[in-house]
């Protein structure tokens, strides 16, 4: 079994990169089932974030601190590899040798790219359209069975799938068919302000951020949008803001969905924004304290990255050798 999964540094994790992504990483490293040997990977994909406009002098920053926010959120370095993707230059070859095989068709069913190309009208590169493959190259350059994300990239891993399926016929058995793990509730986490968006970085007003003070989330909380109506009842149809704001609320407290609604049976929404509040500015509690540790030690941060980057670099040039090999490069 090999776990692996990366985000962006494109800027503030918010709670649905949280709640989607990181939260089950921690889950999964203090799971029983967890391999103390192999660990997990968890990459910083900046190779990635080339693909929309940034700010180069801020890349450093953003990179450190995705980092931070792994770190504070309760990943263990000593257990799991932690680093960023172009400190290991195999991931930008294999995805070369991948989009070989990439059928163009494929990638332009990609939602992800649909939405990226209307957003970004102005730079629609060639790098964005070949994203995925580079995601495939991260997935596979470790031989990964597992890839907890949340669910927008579940197309991504279907196609990451497809790609290593192709490579075995075409070169033999070599990469396993990686599987998406989804958040357990299926959680896709919606914007505040609109619950038919999902909550983005793109779109920061919607967002409650992992850093956000406590008086910023007690007031995002206050403004979010609501339904009509005043029952607290989960019902993603008629009532898609309550059921987006229970959806936090069971997925940081722990609590089920129906027992949160009896608690708030005859309360009103502003009882249950209050009790959500609470319930949000506790969990961020712990990981803002943590997060200030490592912010004030960059240089811990960076170490951990480099040993990191050695760990990785070690499986993905056994890997790369195979794959030239099997291809006739070498
Ligand atoms: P953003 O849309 O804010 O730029 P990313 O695309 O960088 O977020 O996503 C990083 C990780 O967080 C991915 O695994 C993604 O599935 C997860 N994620 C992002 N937004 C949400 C959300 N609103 N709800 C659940 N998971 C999310
Ligand atoms: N594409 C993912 C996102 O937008 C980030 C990513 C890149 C990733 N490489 C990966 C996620 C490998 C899981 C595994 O969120």
């Amino acid at each position: 079994m090999r776990i692996l999964s990366g985000i962006q540094p494109t800027g503030t994790l918010h709670i649905g990169n949280y709640l989607g992504a990181i939260k089950q990483w921690v889950e999964l490293q203090n799971s029983k089932n967890f391999d103390e040997k192999t660990g997990c990977i968890f990459i910083v994909v900046d190779l990635h974030s080339l693909t929309v406009d940034y700010d180069p002098k801020q890349m450093q920053k953003m990179i450190l601190d995705v980092a931070m926010d792994y770190l504070a959120a309760g990943i263990d370095p000593k257990k799991n590899t932690i680093f960023v993707q172009s400190h290991v230059k195999e991931h930008a070859e294999l995805s070369w040798l991948l989009q070989t095989i990439t059928p163009m068709g494929e990638l332009e069913r990609m939602t992800q790219y649909k939405d990226k190309s209307k957003q970004n009208k102005e730079n629609i590169n060639a790098g964005l359209f070949a994203y995925p493959v580079l995601m495939a190259a991260d997935i596979l350059l470790y031989k990964t069975t597992i890839v907890p994300v949340g669910d927008d990239q579940a197309q991504h891993v279907e196609l990451t799938r497809e790609i290593a399926r192709k490579f075995n016929n075409k070169f033999g058995q070599t990469f396993p068919e990686p599987k998406t793990q989804l958040q357990k509730s299926g959680a896709r986490i919606m914007s505040l302000t609109n619950p038919m968006q999902k909550m983005s970085k793109s779109i920061p007003q919607g967002c409650i951020f992992l850093t956000d003070s406590e008086q910023t989330i007690r007031e995002k909380i206050k403004t979010a949008v609501t339904d009509s109506g005043k029952e607290i009842k989960f019902n993603e149809t008629n009532k898609p803001a309550i059921s987006n704001l229970l959806t936090i609320y069971h997925l940081f407290s722990g609590k089920s969905i129906p027992e949160i609604e009896k608690n708030y049976e005859n309360k009103g929404y502003g009882d249950f924004k209050t009790g959500l509040a609470d319930v949000v500015v506790d969990n961020l509690r712990k990981f803002q304290e943590n997060r200030k540790k490592f912010e004030k030690d960059p240089e811990l941060v960076k170490k951990i990255l480099t040993q990191g980057a050695k760990k990785a670099q070690k499986i993905a040039e056994e890997t790369m050798e195979e794959v030239k090999k099997k291809m006739g490069l070498i």
